[in-house]
């Protein structure tokens, strides 16, 4: 066999096995405990290395002599994950790169759940014989924000090599909808089949968080196959998809103002749990309405006074202003006019309004006049015109609307007229008559 075929065999079984089933190290903040804020920050927080392999059967990479130099043998974690995930390309930014994933590692204690909906995953009573090990879990942000990844671990006791158990991700971390339009919130779960309780049962959680105060969204027991009553209307997931592929996406089938905040989604198993969130934000773009339209013709001197509403619109920033643009073509800005207050209406989206007192003379004849808002959502423009006596030459459309205007006349002139002579004439006629 020549070294070209050797090397392409070699080449297919690295791509038959993902990547040749190791992936580069991946630098993490080791935490001595899971208390995130508090004082997480002030606590000893130590330099790790997650040296990652997607096949139990293949050796690890050698540890890479560079990295290592600093990190303390302790740290370092010959870490086997099936599912690939930790080997995702954004976890792993090119050589060099100064951008770097966020990770973190905690030591995790597993304990049985004591929310309702995954409260029969562990009512068994089978003995946790194989929970007997060290546990870690591990959150990890990839580079543009295009996966969050929490893993729950098991290493043998005295070992550092831990084998991903569950692992919990997403790829929209963040997502923007407009308003009534259905929104998928992604969130996919994976459990490692070796795993003696890996079919003993799962449950899935959503939970809506914003400014301190949550609510459930959705709980699902998908061990009995339940859904908790406490759930919100229009909030579903393919159940279908959940059994056979781990895929626990929200669906909302209607977006609405109140939806914009942070959503959780937890997956239980017996005694582990991980989980994922998710940013949703509403952002609808104003409708423009200019009054009064058409404008009123003006004469010189005359001050009149325009209104602009938005309405419909969300999240609140919003910036309203007036543009004027002549019969010269030249756009000029008439600044942002008197603003009102905002208003809530009762779907969530806001309104407000702005008034212009227009002195057409300073504005040297008749043109278009524009109210312009500045929005998240977009930008939106509407506009008027409006002509000054005197000032515009009539248009094309004035000019005809004249001719007929004058035929009109003359005809109804000529009518009156005749209508007038002849019935002149017969009075004549009678008043000879009776003579
Ligand atoms: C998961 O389910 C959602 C909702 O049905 C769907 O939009 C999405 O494509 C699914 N994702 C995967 C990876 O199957
Ligand atoms: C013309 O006279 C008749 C009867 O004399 C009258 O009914 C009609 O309205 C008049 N028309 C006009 C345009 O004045």
């Amino acid at each position: 066999m020549s070294f070209c075929a050797v090397y392409t065999l070699v080449a297919m079984s690295c791509f038959i096995h993902g990547c040749c089933s190791s992936c580069p190290v991946l630098e993490c903040w080791f935490l001595p405990e899971n208390t995130r804020g508090g004082f997480a920050a002030a606590m000893k927080q130590e330099r790790s290395l997650l040296h990652i392999r997607t096949d139990a059967h293949r050796p690890h990479r050698e540890p890479l002599e560079q990295a290592s130099s600093d990190i303390h043998p302790e740290n370092v974690y010959l870490i086997t994950d099936l599912s690939g995930s930790l080997c995702h390309p954004s976890l792993h930014p090119p050589r060099g790169s100064l951008r770097k994933p966020q990770c973190e590692i905690n030591p995790f204690q597993p304990h049985p759940s004591t929310v309702r909906w995954a409260a029969s995953l562990t009512d068994s009573a089978l003995s946790p014989i194989h929970l007997g090990a060290t546990w870690l879990s591990s959150a990890v942000r990839g580079l543009d924000t295009k996966l969050v990844l929490s893993s729950v671990m098991r290493a043998p006791t005295g070992t550092k090599e831990p084998n991903v158990v569950l692992s919990v991700s997403t790829k929209t971390i963040s997502v923007q909808s407009r308003l009534r339009e259905p929104v998928v919130l992604d969130c996919q779960f994976w459990v490692d089949s070796l795993w003696p309780l890996s079919d003993s049962g799962f449950a899935v959680e959503w939970r809506y968080q914003f400014r301190g105060s949550g609510r459930l969204v959705l709980a699902y027991d998908g061990k009995s196959d339940r859904l908790a009553d406490a759930g919100e209307e229009g909030a579903t997931m393919d159940f279908q998809s959940l059994h056979e592929k781990g895929n626990a996406s929200l669906i909302l089938q209607e977006a609405q103002v109140r939806h914009s905040g942070m959503y959780i989604c937890t997956v239980y198993l017996p005694y582990l749990q991980a989980q994922v969130a998710v940013e949703l934000e509403i952002v609808e773009p104003p409708s423009l309405s200019i009054y009064p339209s058409p404008l009123p013709l003006t004469v010189p001197g005359q001050v009149i006074t325009v209104q602009c509403e938005a309405s419909g619109y969300a999240p609140l920033s919003l910036e309203l202003s007036w543009e004027f643009r002549g019969a010269d073509g030249n756009a000029r800005s008439l600044g942002s006019g008197g603003v009102t207050g905002h208003r809530q209406a009762g779907d969530g989206t806001y309104s407000q309004s702005t008034r212009l007192e227009l002195d057409p003379t300073n504005l040297g004849g008749g043109g278009e006049l524009s109210c312009i808002a500045a929005h998240p959502g977009g930008s939106r423009r509407a506009g008027v015109t409006f002509n000054l006596m005197g000032f515009s030459a009539p248009s094309m459309e004035d000019s005809m609307a004249m001719v007929g205007v004058a035929l009109l006349l003359y005809g109804f002139l000529k009518l009156a007229f005749w209508n007038c002579t002849s019935s002149g004439s017969d009075g004549v006629k009678q008043q000879k008559k009776e003579k």
